[in-house]
């Protein structure tokens, strides 16, 4: 029987999504030990003690489901952001949310306009509900709101901006921001996707959760658990919008979708400052530490605004990241983003930012004299 003619035929356009390596596989299959993972934008600090500690005291309960509405992670937030706990969807992962998104709006044939490159789970999403991706470049490696207002039809449901972007680190401004609003028809489903949120520094950044509060129906403001926090192993994302918004969305959820560990450790997380502080200032650091560190090579990369930088290492990525592997160094490869000589690095702390350079040097005189 061939499977192929059974399956939704909308799947056949649609590749599996590529993670970072994970470290046990590459430990598991070269045989090595001490393998650091730069490669999926993870806090090298961890989680905060207090979500650990939080995460133990839950962990005789997880008998028992969890709370399907996640009303103290949602009271918390609302609490922190100043908006009401019906402005507020909680998912797995943001990922989650992305998807409960594209299966409330899209209908085969609506066009979804996002940027290329940038998060793929906007086309994973896209695609899924079988709906048109139209993709509009990045002008020096920044989103291009005017030309993506203009990609905008009848028949376009949402368009995404991912701020700061991945994989180049950029943002799009305020100002950038109110122009594409001011002009974009209310059909479209503007989606902030604020994974980095936290890290970033520019003071033009802006402020988008203000348009949810202001009750504007086409704006969703997505986050995340998964960055700064880092809780990425227990996928949680969290997202603000109109109630009206929020309720459609609901209905595609699964009913238990955020477990209860997830809960309680998010929970735990927004009560610690302190731990945020330190991973900003940790980010801070390790930027600084590896901009000099490009700059003396002579690599050209692109200052971020997030917990990534994208760099030219002047070779192809594909090449260099089975070198690297056996380095024990896991990086993202840029031809994933159609760019074969850029690496997209993940900052990590003052030693694998070290580990990373020598790692670096020792494989490009690899390839260099091919002897690998
Ligand atoms: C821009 C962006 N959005 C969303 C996500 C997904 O985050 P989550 O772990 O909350 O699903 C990522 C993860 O890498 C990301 O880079």
């Amino acid at each position: 029987m061939d499977v192929s003619k059974l399956v939704r035929q909308n799947l056949a356009t649609m590749k599996p999504y590529v993670p970072g390596k994970p470290i046990e596989e590459v430990e598991r299959e070269l045989g090595i030990k001490n393998v650091i993972k730069l490669a999926s934008n993870e806090n090298p600090l961890g989680p905060s003690p207090k979500a650990v500690e939080a995460m133990r005291d839950a962990a005789a309960e997880v008998h028992i489901y969890p709370d399907g509405n996640c009303f103290y992670l949602k009271q918390a937030l609302a609490e922190k952001w100043d908006v009401s706990l019906d402005n507020l969807m909680i998912g797995n992962g943001s990922d989650e949310l992305l998807k409960l998104i594209a299966e409330t709006f899209l209908h085969p044939g609506d066009q979804v306009v996002m940027a290329e490159p940038t998060f793929s789970e906007y086309t994973f999403a896209a695609k899924l509900m079988n709906a048109e991706c139209v993709y509009v470049p990045l002008k020096e490696f920044a989103y291009d709101l005017p030309a993506m207002a203009e990609k905008v039809t009848d028949r376009t449901k949402l368009l995404f901006i991912c701020n700061p972007n991945n994989p180049t680190g950029t943002v799009v401004s305020r100002k950038e921001v109110e122009e594409l609003l001011a002009g974009i028809p209310e059909h479209v489903m503007v989606i902030f996707d604020e994974a980095y949120y936290e890290y970033v520094r520019d003071l033009d950044y802006p402020d988008t959760l203000r348009y949810v509060k202001e009750g504007r129906k086409n704006v969703i403001v997505l986050r995340t658990f998964s960055k700064i926090y880092g809780l990425a192993g227990l996928r949680v994302g969290y997202g603000f919008a109109h109630p009206d918004v929020v309720s459609w969305i609901n209905r595609t959820r699964e009913p238990f979708n955020v477990n209860s560990m997830a809960q309680v450790a998010a929970y735990a997380s927004l009560k610690d400052a302190d731990h945020v502080e330190k991973s900003v200032a940790l980010n801070e650091e390790g930027k600084a530490q590896l901009y000099a560190g490009f700059e003396e090579r002579g690599m050209s990369y692109v200052p971020t605004q997030a917990n990534f930088i994208f760099v030219n290492v002047g070779v192809s990525s594909k090449e260099l990241f089975p070198l690297m592997l056996r380095e024990g160094v896991i990086v993202r490869t840029g031809d994933i983003f159609g760019l074969d000589d850029y690496i997209r690095l993940t900052v990590g702390t003052r030693k694998e930012n070290e580990r990373f350079f020598a790692a670096l040097d020792k494989c490009l005189e690899q390839l260099k004299n091919k002897k690998y």
